[in-house]
């Protein structure tokens, strides 16, 4: 783990990759310690731009990012929508984003692979914020009704997580249960996710 991508208070055990692999994949990690700084419209854009070159089907672009800064009223409105768990470290962040997506094509017929696009666009966004320096932490935790009022989303669209954006913060400001847990995650083994030539009985 790269102290540099992310500092934190406390030591983190290294992630190592078991194949040859970007450090980029390794170093990007969910923190929840966040330091109530705030994140600058360009910062954002970057994160945007990075989004805005993920693959698609049809090279349709469903995504849509809902974006609102600390201390707007939109920030308030959404942090309500969050699960208690989630508010009570997504409070420090610089930037809340909701990822959604369109849920039809412009002809009507069911966008099949809408969340599939959708998650590759985060997953660029994030990459990008981790190699900025900044905490990017998906939730799934929030009131779905809530979140969508919130954004005024219209019908048609799929509303998926909340992204806390922000800069690193001391991890002794997290609650105990939080700090315990405030470290890199491990994943399966490749073998475990990879198989050739058929899937495995
Ligand atoms: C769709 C989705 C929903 C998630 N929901 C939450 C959440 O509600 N609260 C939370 O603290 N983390 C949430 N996470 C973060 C995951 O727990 C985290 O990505 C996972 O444990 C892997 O850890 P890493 O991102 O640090 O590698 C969510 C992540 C995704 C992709």
């Amino acid at each position: 783990m790269s102290s540099q991508l992310h500092p934190v208070a406390l030591p983190l055990p290294a992630r190592t990759a078991d194949h040859d692999v970007l450090r980029l994949f390794t170093d990007r990690w969910s923190g929840r310690a966040l330091s109530g700084a705030a994140v600058a419209p360009e910062e954002l854009a970057r994160l945007f731009e990075a989004a805005r070159w993920a693959p698609s089907g049809g090279n349709g672009q469903p995504w849509r990012f809902v974006h609102a800064r600390r201390g707007s009223p939109a920030f308030a409105r959404i942090l309500e929508s969050l699960m208690p768990q989630n508010r009570v470290w997504a409070e420090r962040a610089g930037a809340l984003v909701a990822v959604v997506s369109a849920v039809h094509l412009p002809d009507g017929r069911p966008r099949p692979a809408h969340a599939f696009d959708a998650g590759a666009a985060w997953m660029s966004l994030a990459l990008q914020g981790a190699s900025m320096g900044l905490v990017v932490h998906a939730m799934g935790g929030f009131d779905r009704a809530a979140a969508a009022a919130a954004i005024e989303l219209p019908e048609g669209w799929d509303l998926h997580v909340i992204v806390a954006v922000g800069r690193p913060g001391d991890v002794r400001d997290l609650p105990p249960a939080l700090q315990a847990r405030e470290a890199p995650s491990a994943r399966k083994p490749v073998a475990e996710i990879a198989f050739a030539d058929r899937f495995p009985a």
